[in-house]
């Protein structure tokens, strides 16, 4: 079974679950730069992508299944099948902006993100106007320096917000992590994977 973890602390969590429900491979905690990581016993190869990318693994079939953010889901409309929702890395998508920020409806809505899919159908389903500035991180700065009206961003904690005189202005949906499977190897290793779901799904309650 190949399986895409999320580089960084999402991806370390859930191999934590993983190890807990009979899927561990040791080599994976070594520190080194190596992105691959097998156990013959267990019959696991792990490997850590760049979050953005794991999707792309598990729809591809490089990867049977994945843990993605529910946010990238969306992002991208990947075709897979989302089987569970893992309950970590918990945040939410939210239209934030500068304090006190009143938004025009009558006025083209500049919105920074690099969550553009997400942005321009929250604002379509709304009927708003909008004009999206793609930034690729610190997405925060461009209300602050009056580039962007609103920003589409993920806030967890809500730190980044206050820490730049910014808030939230409306929230779009609620992000967890998800287990995700290639369609194909969903239907080949039906067992394992339904197993491994399961099994998550009930370590979660623990
Ligand atoms: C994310 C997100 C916010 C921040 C929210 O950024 O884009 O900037 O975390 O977290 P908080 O509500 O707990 O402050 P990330 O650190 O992933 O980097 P980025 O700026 O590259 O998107």
């Amino acid at each position: 079974m190949n399986i895409a973890l999320p580089k960084g602390r999402l991806g370390e969590k859930a191999y934590d679950i993983l190890e807990q429900i009979g899927f561990g491979c040791p080599s994976i905690r070594e520190q080194n730069r190596r992105l691959v990581f097998e156990n013959e016993e267990n019959q696991v190869r792990y490997f850590w992508v760049k979050p953005s990318d794991v999707a792309v693994y598990v729809e591809r079939g490089a990867a049977d299944v994945g843990i993605v953010g529910k946010d990238i889901l969306l992002e991208q409309s990947a075709d897979v099948y989302e089987l569970l929702d893992l309950g970590i890395g918990k945040c939410r998508m939210a239209v934030a902006g500068r304090k006190g920020t009143r938004l025009d409806t009558e006025r083209t809505l500049r919105v920074a993100t690099k969550f553009t899919n997400i942005a321009r159908a929250y604002f379509a389903s709304q009927s708003r106007e909008i004009e999206i500035i793609k930034l690729h991180g610190s997405i925060e700065i461009a209300p602050v320096l009056y580039m962007s009206d609103v920003i589409v961003d993920i806030v967890e904690t809500g730190t980044t917000l206050k820490e730049n005189d910014l808030e939230v202005l409306e929230e779009i949906v609620p992000i967890s992590a998800r287990l995700i499977a290639n369609k194909a190897s969903y239907q080949f290793n039906h067992g394992r994977i339904q197993k491994m779901m399961e099994e998550m799904a009930a370590a979660q309650k623990e």
